[in-house]
């Protein structure tokens, strides 16, 4: 099948690769020409596991292009994907604009019938905004499709090309044909379509999202309350996740949820629930708590060294909202680092990838360290807060060498709690008892 996918960010980009290694034609359309330039000559602009590899090899088969030009991909396709921002606003409701000026041109370039696809994550009733802005344009016969991405940063790969389930939400026959066609390798394998209305669909997505959102951060609850009553939150989650009605996955308890989409989606639903005068009690209470535990650590580091944390060299582990990936979108590390500095520390900091992310947001008020041992050089405390995987199994003794102090806040929970007490360290994680040096 010919299809278009206009946008070529994070999601317009993997879904536009995983459609062409299925052995489609895919056209991706971008505004930014420089950007388009780039993913012509090969340059894959964000950092995912496994998609360069992926995306040369189609660009090689001729089954991935590039282009400006809307109208020239628009003719070649059937099925129009649009995988656009949806910014949110100042008051958290998702900013629609750049959908629904893509639906305007679309509407006025099309001359035959196609399948508009929304792939982007937009509030309840956008497919039928889509739909009006397009039938203000043309006579021509379309179908709007709300087809919502499940994606992780980090897996979007192996979570495109193995999806638990697709979702497609639209009331024509015809289109669902042609997306039953689209997904036929998936469903061929097992992989559920689950078919409902466009609304449905839309809200899905944000219900997804939210659900885990609140799951992470009830668990970061009861790990709070663990600490205080004496009980280990691994203990406690081994024993609810082993009951598959709970399920064993986002139950890990530490400083946060972050990223480009819990924030942004818990936020979205909740003003959307405003505009229709309904008060989702459980997502606010969710942010709020979220909120706390970004930056629940500063409280027990302050404790720590008596108070004051004044001239104090705090190393950072991790600067990714989690690994795997370079993104900096409401990492828990940014608050911290924020506040750390705010109380006078000094702040070195060590990312797999994300360095350049944060420096271009926030320069050089901290430090950057080519290694995570560098790091540690004269730190008077470790601060982790993202679990890549190279913290797993440090080397203790280089550590202990290195650092003024042997002492851990752990935001990620990364060590069972006797391998910093055979160290000697002072060890404060999530959940768990504080390991005392
Ligand atoms: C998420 C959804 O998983 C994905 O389906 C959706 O399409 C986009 O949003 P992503 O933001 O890439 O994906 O990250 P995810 O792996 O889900 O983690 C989100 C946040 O939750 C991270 O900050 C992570 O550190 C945190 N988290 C996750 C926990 O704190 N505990 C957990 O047990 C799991």
């Amino acid at each position: 099948m010919n299809i278009t996918i206009v946008g070529t960010g994070y999601v317009g980009l993997v879904t536009g690769t995983t459609l062409a290694e299925l052995g489609n034609s895919v056209y991706c359309v971008d505004i930014d020409e420089k950007k388009v330039e780039g993913l012509k000559s090969g340059i894959v602009p964000i950092y995912e596991p496994n998609l360069e590899e992926m995306f040369l090899r189609n660009i090689q088969a001729q089954r991935l292009f590039f282009t400006t030009n809307l109208k020239e991909a628009l003719d070649k396709s059937e099925v129009i994907y649009l995988a656009l921002p949806t910014p949110p606003g100042e008051d958290g409701s998702a900013d629609l604009s750049y959908v629904l000026k893509v639906a305007n041109d679309i509407g006025e370039m099309i001359t035959e019938y196609k399948v508009i696809v929304n792939k982007s994550t937009v509030p309840v009733g956008t497919a039928d905004k889509v739909k009006e802005v397009i039938l203000s344009k043309t006579h021509i016969p379309f179908d709007v499709v709300s087809n919502p991405e499940f994606l992780r940063e980090g897996f979007a790969v192996e979570d495109s090309m193995n999806p638990a389930r697709v979702v497609v939400g639209s009331s024509s026959d015809k289109a669902k044909e042609v997306m039953s066609k689209i997904y036929q390798p998936f469903t061929n394998t097992g992989v559920p379509i689950i078919f409902m209305d466009e609304k449905s669909s839309e809200l899905t997505k944000y219900a997804s999202n939210s659900f885990l959102a609140v799951k992470i951060t009830f668990m970061n609850e009861i790990a709070n309350y663990c600490e205080k009553v004496g009980a280990d939150v691994d203990k406690v989650r081994l024993g609810m996740g082993s009951d598959d009605r709970i399920g064993n996955r986002f139950l890990f308890p530490g400083i946060g949820y972050g990223g480009s989409c819990f924030p942004k989606d818990v936020k979205a639903l909740i003003k959307s629930g405003k505009d229709d005068k309904f008060h989702f009690q459980i997502l606010e209470a969710t942010e709020n708590v979220n909120a706390a535990q970004k930056i629940i650590l500063i409280s027990e580091i302050e404790k720590y060294f008596g108070g004051n944390i004044k001239g104090k060299t705090i190393a950072v582990w991790g600067l990714a909202f989690k690994a795997n990936t370079d993104d900096i979108r409401e990492a828990s590390s940014l608050d911290n680092i924020k506040i750390l500095l705010e109380k006078g520390a000094n702040v070195i900091a060590y990312d797999v990838v994300a360095e350049n992310n944060v420096k271009k947001l926030i320069g050089n008020t901290i430090q950057y360290a080519k290694s995570m041992y560098e790091a540690l050089e004269n730190a008077d405390a470790l601060f982790i807060a993202t679990e890549w995987p190279e913290f797993k199994n440090p080397n203790f003794d280089l550590m202990a060498k290195k650092m003024n102090n042997k002492v851990i806040f752990d935001g990620r929970n990364m060590y069972p709690l006797e391998i910093p007490e055979q160290n000697g360290f002072f060890y404060k994680s999530i959940g768990r008892k504080t390991i005392l040096n």
